[in-house]
This record gives C-alpha cells, structure tokens and sequence, in this order.
C-alpha cells in the first residue's frame, strides 16, 4: 500500500520521480506529491488529491526541479483522503520532508507526546508523526542519519520511510522497520534510486539491493551505506533483475487487466520453460531448496495466502492432495497467526503471493518459522519479501509484472505453480508412476495453447454477455469441487472491479439458502466442465431455471446437454480434471472486465483497493 520513490544523480528527479510514481500508482491513489530540492529554489513541494494526474497537472501550472527528490503515491489509512494529509510531510521548521508506507501503530502515544512539547500537527496522518520526530532528533544531532535511526527506534509497527533535509542536500536516507514496506534500492551509475517496488526504476537500472527489517540506507548519488537500525555495518551486493520494463508497459492495451488477461498463454509458458521434460516424466523446480528426503517427510501442508491467491491455496488444496497424497489445509494468512495454530512437526507451509509483500501472509510465514516449520513461496515478485524469507527456496511464477489491481495472469500461474509442486512432491513420495506423470506433463504443455484457445473463441462472447448484463445489481457463481474456488475468484473478480455484488458458492449448497436469492433479474454463473461431478451440476443448473434465473454455464467443448438448460454457454476445451480452474477462469476475468468497462468503473485501479496490501 502506497508508493515510494526517491531519486539522486544527474537527471531531472521530478520526472524520475513522477514516472516511478506511475508505475507505482496501483499501490495506491487517494492522493499524490513529491518534494523537489535545488540549491537555489529550495525545497518544493506539491502535493494533489485523487489520481497522479492531478499531481501532473498541478506540476505543468507550478513546475518543480531539481536533482533529488522523493514521491508518494498514497493509500489512506489514517486521515481522510485530503491534500493536507498528502504525503510528503514536512517537521516544524519545513527543512525535513519525509514520506512512509505502512503504519505507525502507536503514533496516538508519539502524538500526544509531541504534543505536549508544543509541536504544531497540520494533518491527520500518522507519517507527520515522523517528520516532527525526525525534526526534533535532527535539531538534537545534527545529522539525518542519526535522526532516522532514533526516530525508527521509537516505531511500533511495519513501515518504509524516506527522509530529506535541506541542511544535508546530497543525501537521502530511507529506513524499513517490520514487514509492511519493501525499500528497493537501484544502483546506477553516478545515480541513485530508491522505490517501494520494482517497476518503479526498472527504466534506469536492474542493480537492485533490498533493505530488511530494521535497516536504514544513507543514499548519495554515489552509492548506499547501509546499517542495522543499531548501527551495525551491513555489506549487501546489488541482485541483478532480469525483469523487461517494456513488459510492465500498457502497450496496446487499454487497461493492464485486459493486457494481462491477454498475457496468460506467455506467462503459462514462462512458468514450464526449463522446468518439465515430458517425455522423461520428469519436474525439475531448482529453486526449491527441500530435497526428495524432506518433501517425502512432509505430511501436512498449510497454504496461507489472501484474496486471489487464498482462491488459488484452495485449487491447490485438490491437487496437491491428488497427485500426492499430503492432506493440505488452506487458511487465510490474515486470520492464520491469530488462531494460534497447531502446526506439529513434519509440517510445510506453502505461502501464496502475487507480490510476496502481503504483510499477513508474510506474517503466516513468520509464524511457521517461529513453529519451526519451513515455508515454501509460490510468488511474483522477484526479489520480494516472501522470496528472500522463504527458506525452502521460492517457487517463482515469472508471470511477468502484474500492474492491474486485479490479479489475472498471477493467479492461472499460481494454479499452475501448485500443480508443478504436486507433481514434484509426487515423484519424491512415489505416489505416481512415470507414466502417470507423463500424462499430466503433457496436459501441461498443452495449456497455454488451450488458455489461447480460450481467449480467441470466448472474447467478444464475453463482451455480449456483459453488454446484458451489466445493470445487474447482484450475480451468483455456482461451482462444485476444484471448480468451486473458481466460482469465488468469478464472484470477486466482479466485485472488486465493477462494485456489483457477488458470491460465490458451492453449487449443492446453493438450495441451504442462496436458493432465495433467485429471480429472473438474476445472472447465475454456472462453472460446469464435464468432470467427475458434472451431472450434479446439471441439476443445480436445473434448480436455478425452475426459480427463472439467467444461467450463464462454462460448459467442455462438445457438450450438447448444458447448452440445451443454460440461457447462455461459453465454451472450454477437454483438459484434465485437475486442470480445469486454469480455463473455467478466464471467461469469468473477460465477463468481469467488460461489465466494469461498461460502467464506467475504473479498471486498474477500483476505488479503494490497493495491489500490495502491506498493511493488516
Ligand atoms: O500480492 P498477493 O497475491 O499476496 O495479494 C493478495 C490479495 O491482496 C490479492 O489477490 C487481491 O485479492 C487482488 N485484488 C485480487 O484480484
């Protein structure tokens, strides 16, 4: 949640900064500023409510330059969405400016005490809490560093923070406490840059260093010290990022969903390259760490994951199960610390993560860790959190930059991912046979192209069927088994994007209640591939037309019944059992997006969601 960018070097940092913002801005849009500092126009500082573009329009009628500077993109969460409390915050004598992503948790105490010392509050905002901290320190030691440090040290919470002073104007320092804010730091040459997420400087270096918990970096346009928030010396080599910048680009898309939506049969192929060979049955996943001894130990696994991800920890539920034959639970990683779980020994966490930066699921991983129990990630990101605390090595999708706020292409790569992990704790534990796995690999190899299969025959049936459907008020998704996930991802697809109420529910239970909520107004998504359950589906799909509902069915290539009782019938091609989540959804993103489309909903970025939710 939110964006943080920081430039030093040579260049104009405002245009640095404000095109980092841009690749940054689905981290959150309630607001957007930047401070600016030039020897001799000083410190500017511009600030807008609502979308970077405001910012931008602001900047053309009051321009700003200089060559360092920083910029937030926010996501409010203390204080409404209002100029004043757009970032970045300055301390009582103006000369400090500062902007954090995350949450000060006990900034009422720190307010009150600052308070008490007179100190003046212009904002709402738990990040002023820091400016007049960090003013406060610096006026005591002189120097930014040291004033960063003790200022940190009084944080409860998980944030990442940038920090200028126009006494010290060669430097910035930028500091992590906790997990709610990544800080990437670009090295280029004879220039610096610092960002809450990769995109963000992507364009001008792929020398990138992490700080972690409880680091501070002092950044000069010649490079980065880094220390402990003790103040330990810290010695960290840039990684290099092998991520394309053109591919975090919009290109000829009109909205990143749509591109990424488009991107599936690439990023499903991506995700297999250099890792199956079909004709020796084989699975080869080098990054996980866990030899065949420990994944043949391993009897229960916990997925943990949020949102999109938790539906894709429950497919993986099915497969995993499946293929291997380990009894796998999935929990909500926002719910998963707080039950205090009994994980017992010979356990495995699996953690889901688009952008490996979800702070509740990163805090499932910690509380495996505190257990004992290794976490395997299932992750995006390169180089995030999640992936460089996984400790059995993260399992990457190389889905590519996922911008939309709505995960697409992440999610059929995390399907995928599951299924490449089953099949590799199958051949450890012996539950399949060469042959067996033969077969599923050669499902695999075939998906891409059937995803593609997908996308071409189902696009412009999607768009008539969200043309007459898109006044809805409420639309249900019925599935049953591995399809049910898919029916709760269809139903928060549409919801998170076109703001239309809908659920998602196991077909059978459909008649326990939901059953109430039918009428002919009512658009009814029936997920039904010809698998072991189909003919139940057939009748649940049989009880919402006796109750006059408007039955959207995904039905297999071929299939003459279903399309005789749905209104409406968009077909998948056969694939295997297990497989089918990977093409049951696709429809599902099409119909969401064209419904949003034509409500004038904001695609990429929806009202009040934010990409990476680093705070709980
Ligand atoms: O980055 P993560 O995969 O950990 O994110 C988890 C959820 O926040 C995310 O899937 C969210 O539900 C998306 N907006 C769904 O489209």
């Amino acid at each position: 949640m939110c964006g943080i960018v920081g430039y030093i070097g040579p260049r104009e940092a405002t245009e640095v900064v404000v095109g980092g913002l841009q690749r940054l801005e689905y981290r959150g849009y309630d607001s957007a500023g930047i401070a600016i500092f030039a020897p001799g126009a000083g410190l500017q500082l511009r600030r807008s409510v609502g979308k970077l573009s405001n910012l931008v329009a602001r900047l053309r009628e009051t321009p700003a330059s200089g060559n360092i500077g920083m910029g937030h993109t926010r996501w409010a969460t203390h204080g409404g969405v209002t100029e004043v409390n757009a970032h970045p915050h300055r301390d009582t004598s103006g000369e400090i400016v500062v902007i954090q992503n995350g949450i000060v948790e006990n900034y009422l105490e720190l307010k009150g005490r600052l308070l008490e010392q007179g100190v003046q509050f212009h904002s709402q905002t738990d990040t002023e809490v820091i400016a007049h901290m960090v003013g406060l320190a610096y006026h005591q030691t002189g120097s930014l560093e040291a004033a960063v440090r003790q200022t940190m040290g009084q944080l409860r919470g998980g944030n990442a923070v940038v920090a200028f002073c126009v006494r010290e104007p060669g430097r910035l320092v930028a500091a992590r406490l906790g997990n709610a804010g990544g800080v990437a730091i670009g090295v280029g040459e004879g220039e610096m840059f610092i960002a809450s997420d990769m995109p963000a400087i992507l364009d001008y270096t792929r020398d990138i260093i992490f700080l972690e918990d409880r680091e501070l970096a002092v950044v000069t346009a010649d490079g980065v010290q880094i220390t402990t928030l003790a103040g330990a010396a810290v010695q960290r080599a840039p990684i290099s990022v092998p991520w394309d910048p053109v591919a975090a680009a919009k290109g000829d898309y009109k909205h990143f969903m749509q591109k990424e939506i488009f991107e599936q049969p690439r990023a499903l192929t991506d995700i297999l390259r250099g890792r199956i060979d079909v004709e020796r049955g084989e699975v080869y996943l080098d990054d996980l760490t866990l030899d065949d001894a420990a994944l043949r130990k391993v009897e229960r696994i916990y997925a943990v994951a949020c949102g999109t991800a938790w539906h894709a920890g429950l497919v993986a539920k099915f497969v995993i199960e499946q293929l291997a034959r380990v009894r796998v639970e999935v929990d909500y990683a926002s719910e998963f610390r707080y039950r205090n779980p009994v994980l017992g020994k010979d356990a495995l966490l699996l953690a889901i993560s688009q952008s490996g930066e979800t702070v509740d699921t990163l805090a499932a991983m910690e509380e495996a860790r505190t257990q004992g129990v290794p976490a395997v990630a299932i992750v995006n990101a390169i180089g995030s959190q999640a992936a460089r605390v996984a400790d059995g090595g993260p399992l990457y999708l190389h889905a590519g930059p996922e911008i939309g706020v709505a995960s697409t292409k992440a999610f059929t790569s995390m399907l995928v991912a599951a299924y490449l992990l089953g099949l590799r704790l199958a051949a450890a534990r012996g539950t399949l046979t060469q042959a067996q796995v033969r077969e599923h690999l050669q499902h695999l190899v075939e998906l891409p192209g059937k995803v593609a299969e997908v996308l071409e025959s189902s696009a412009q049936q999607c768009e008539q069927l969200a043309e007459r459907f898109h006044h809805a008020t409420n639309a249900l998704y019925l599935g049953r088994q591995i399809n049910y996930p898919i029916a709760l991802e269809g139903a928060l697809k549409l919801k998170e994007i076109s703001y239309i109420h809908a659920e998602g529910y196991p077909a059978g239970e459909m008649k326990h209640g939901p059953v109430a909520l039918i009428d002919d107004t009512l658009p009814v998504v029936c997920i039904a591939p010809q698998d072991g359950i189909y003919e139940k589906m057939l009748s649940n799909v049989e009880q919402v037309k006796a109750r006059g509902g408007q039955v959207i069915a995904i039905a297999t290539v071929g299939d003459t019944v279903l399309p005789t009782k749905a209104d409406h019938t968009i077909f998948i091609p056969a694939t295997s059992p297990l497989l089918t989540p990977v093409l049951t959804v696709v429809p599902l993103q099409l119909f969401a997006y064209h419904v949003a489309l034509r409500r004038g909903a904001d695609v990429d970025q929806p009202r009040n969601l934010a990409k990476s939710v680093t705070v709980e």
